[in-house]
């Protein structure tokens, strides 16, 4: 079973669900609304452990009322929480707006995440004593990149899923084994990904492609009726993280597995599906 330390926010998700989005300045009657934990942090963290592994979470939430239910989430997935400190504040929340098509449009206000300025010991032991290391930018850059190089001093593989995009330091890309980007991001990233020794692209509905030491791979994605696309990227890569240790093919089987089924579901976390659900699914994929 493969060890996970993620590095990484957590928000409360404000979810409205409507026909069609707003253009600016138009106001809309939404269908409705639902508050469900997410943060590609916590989003990452609960895949990889419902995909297999066993995830540590280096995280901070305030001390409102959402933050109970978010450290709640991440116990009950079976996510270790010691190193998950309560700041005094509001939590971290996004405001999402989800259309018929199932895309979405977030804005993200990080609360308790920008207080996660300093790593203690035991957060940079979490971090030697994992296989993988799986950070994002939802929290300070400087604290993503003390991890960074803790894991790599301590031969922790890095795993990078840079967003939301920020501009990152020749420094940063040099401390990263594994990029996991969308289509878009590794056509703006062409250039400093290129230090990057393995490169996942998610291409949605049309799966994913691997290149990196052991070539390339592409992973057809599998079909599924869309309700929701929002976090669906993180259940990815959590899941990817879960298996990296079985070879790129493998990992990203379970990754577009597991990223798929997430969009059959409202609400990033709520969507996450377990080991025997994706393997189910690998299952059907292989018979048709
Ligand atoms: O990637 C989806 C996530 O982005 C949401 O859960 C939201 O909290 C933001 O972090």
């Amino acid at each position: 079973m493969a060890r996970i330390a993620v590095v990484g926010s957590i928000n409360m998700d404000l979810v409205t669900t409507t026909g069609r989005r707003p253009e600016p300045g138009e106001t809309l009657l939404g269908r409705g609304f639902e508050m469900v934990p997410g943060g590609k942090g916590s989003n990452q963290a609960i895949a990889a452990r419902r995909a297999g592994a066993e995830v540590e979470f280096v995280g901070a939430v305030g001390d409102d009322l959402f933050a109970p239910v978010l450290r709640e989430v991440l116990g009950d997935a079976g996510v270790g929480t010691r190193r998950l400190r309560s700041v005094s504040g509001p939590s971290g929340v996004a405001s999402i707006v989800v259309d018929d098509t199932g895309e979405n449009t977030i804005i993200v206000v990080e609360g308790a995440n920008a207080a996660l300025t300093e790593l203690a010991p035991a957060d940079l032991a979490a971090v030697a004593a994992a296989d993988v290391l799986l950070c994002q930018l939802e929290i300070p850059l400087p604290t993503v990149l003390a991890a960074a190089r803790h894991a790599r001093a301590s031969g922790t593989t890095v795993l990078l899923n840079p967003s939301p995009a920020q501009e990152l330091s020749a420094e940063f890309w040099s401390v990263v084994d594994i990029a996991v980007v969308n289509a878009g991001e590794a056509a703006r990233l062409a250039a400093p990904l290129e230090s990057v020794a393995h490169v996942v692209v998610t291409r949605g509905a049309a799966g994913a492609v691997y290149r990196g030491p052991e070539g390339e791979v592409a992973q057809p994605g599998i079909r599924v009726e869309v309700v929701d696309t929002t976090g669906a990227g993180d259940i990815f890569t959590g899941a990817l993280a879960a298996h990296w240790h079985e070879g790129p093919a493998a990992a990203l089987a379970w990754a577009c597995t597991a990223g798929a089924l997430a969009t059959t579901k409202l609400g990033a976390s709520a969507a996450i599906p377990s080991r025997t659900e994706i393997e189910a699914a690998l299952d059907r994929a292989q018979r048709n």
